[in-house]
């Protein structure tokens, strides 16, 4: 059975990826260090797939621990790396602590692919690195922006790493995937988003406000240029998601690529609002959302959503989930964690 490294991969979409790993075959070690996640996903990855992946708790911003890994463990074919601090807000009080953890990680990740002869990394990035482009969608050839954040700098500094360091070893090869807006859970509610504290992202506010967590949802902005003056993305089902990460690994292990580095969009290709996430949320689930419209959000962009041609095309990938189906996902995860069912 061939070895992948899922790095952060007790987190949300890690977790997700392990679980479709396992299913097409591949045996996941994980490593993370549970800042942001906890043990207990590996029961939910158990419990749907029928295996408990390896798992070692390090930080790998610490070069020896990530060098004792890879020798305990020599037969890795490839890296999915997920591992990073991903709070825009929290980024900009703390740039250090982001910097360090984002790029240092990356770098001992590489600099031990090129020791222990690991060919293959798959990389998380995200659309932020097109900050508000001028045309949309967005295509992999949309020339990326300067970042808004510390967070959105790391995405954009990692992705030149990469470029840079296979550029320089034909050894290694790798793919970034620039994922849109993830959202939704595993249809079996038994692994799902679970952030700390008050959520940044819409759709867990949504569920938390739904569920009586939170007093109502604030939509920021209603005079933005769309269909209805709020903000528009691109939300990508995780599952759908996860499922892009066994391609992109399987092109790496089974020399599919055509170039030693590669990027891809992975989203739906349709931009939704803010209100048309609502009034999905209330048509999939039944639940009345409490809203009202506040100020835009400082550091939001209006709109974007991908071009999705390529990913389509060359990894044969398509997201195939309906936004109502994702967001009742999303909300049986969240009656499961809060014991409502
Ligand atoms: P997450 O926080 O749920 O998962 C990341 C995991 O990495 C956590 O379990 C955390 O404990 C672990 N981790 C962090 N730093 C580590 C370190 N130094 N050593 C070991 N483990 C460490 O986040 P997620 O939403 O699953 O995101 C996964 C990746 O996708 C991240 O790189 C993120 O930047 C990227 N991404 C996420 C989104 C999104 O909206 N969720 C969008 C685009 C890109
Ligand atoms: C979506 C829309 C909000 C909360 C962030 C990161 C980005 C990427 C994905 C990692 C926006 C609106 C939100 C709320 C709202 N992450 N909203 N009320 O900002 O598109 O992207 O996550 O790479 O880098 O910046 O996602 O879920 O925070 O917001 O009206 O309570 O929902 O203004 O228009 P965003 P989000």
């Amino acid at each position: 059975m061939k070895q992948i490294l899922v790095t952060g991969g007790t987190g949300y979409i890690g977790s997700h990826t392990a679980v479709e790993l396992q299913n097409a075959g591949f045996e996941v070690i994980i490593v993370d260090n549970l800042s942001n996640s906890s043990l207990e996903v590996l029961d939910g990855i158990e419990k749907i797939s029928g295996i408990r992946p390896a798992f070692e708790q390090f930080d790998l911003v610490e070069a020896d621990k990530v060098d004792a890994f890879f020798a305990k463990y020599p037969n890795i074919e490839a890296i999915i790396h997920f591992a990073a601090s991903k709070a825009v807000g929290e980024s900009v009080e703390k740039p250090l602590l982001y910097y360090r953890n984002n790029l240092v990680s990356l770098i001992n990740l590489l600099e031990c692919q090129l020791k222990y002869g690991v060919s293959n990394i798959v990389f998380s990035s995200s659309c932020t690195v097109y900050g508000q482009p001028d045309e949309l969608p967005v295509t992999e050839n949309t020339p990326r922006k300067d970042a808004e954040s510390p967070y959105g700098n790391t995405k954009k500094v990692n992705e030149d790493i990469l470029k840079d360091t296979i550029a320089a070893n034909p050894a290694i090869k790798g793919i970034a995937l620039r994922y849109f807006n993830p959202v939704g859970a595993h249809p079996s509610a038994l692994i799902g988003e679970l952030p700390l504290g008050v959520p940044a992202n819409l759709v867990p506010f949504i569920t938390q406000t739904a569920a009586g967590l939170r007093g109502e949802l604030k939509v920021f902005g209603n005079d933005y240029d769309t269909i209805d003056g709020s903000a528009v993305r691109d939300y990508i089902n995780v599952v759908d998601l996860a499922k892009a990460h066994v391609i992109a690994v399987e092109r790496l292990i089974y020399n599919k690529n055509e170039n030693g580095y590669e990027i891809f969009n992975l989203g739906t290709g349709q931009g939704v609002s803010v209100l048309e996430m609502v009034h999905a949320f209330q048509m999939a689930t039944a639940v009345k959302l409490n809203y009202k419209i506040v100020d835009r959000r400082a550091g939001d962009i209006e709109k974007i959503w991908a071009d999705t041609t390529l990913a389509n095309e060359e990894l044969g990938w398509k997201a195939e989930t309906g936004l109502e189906e994702t967001l009742l996902s999303a909300w049986n995860w969240e009656k499961r964690v809060r014991g409502m069912e």
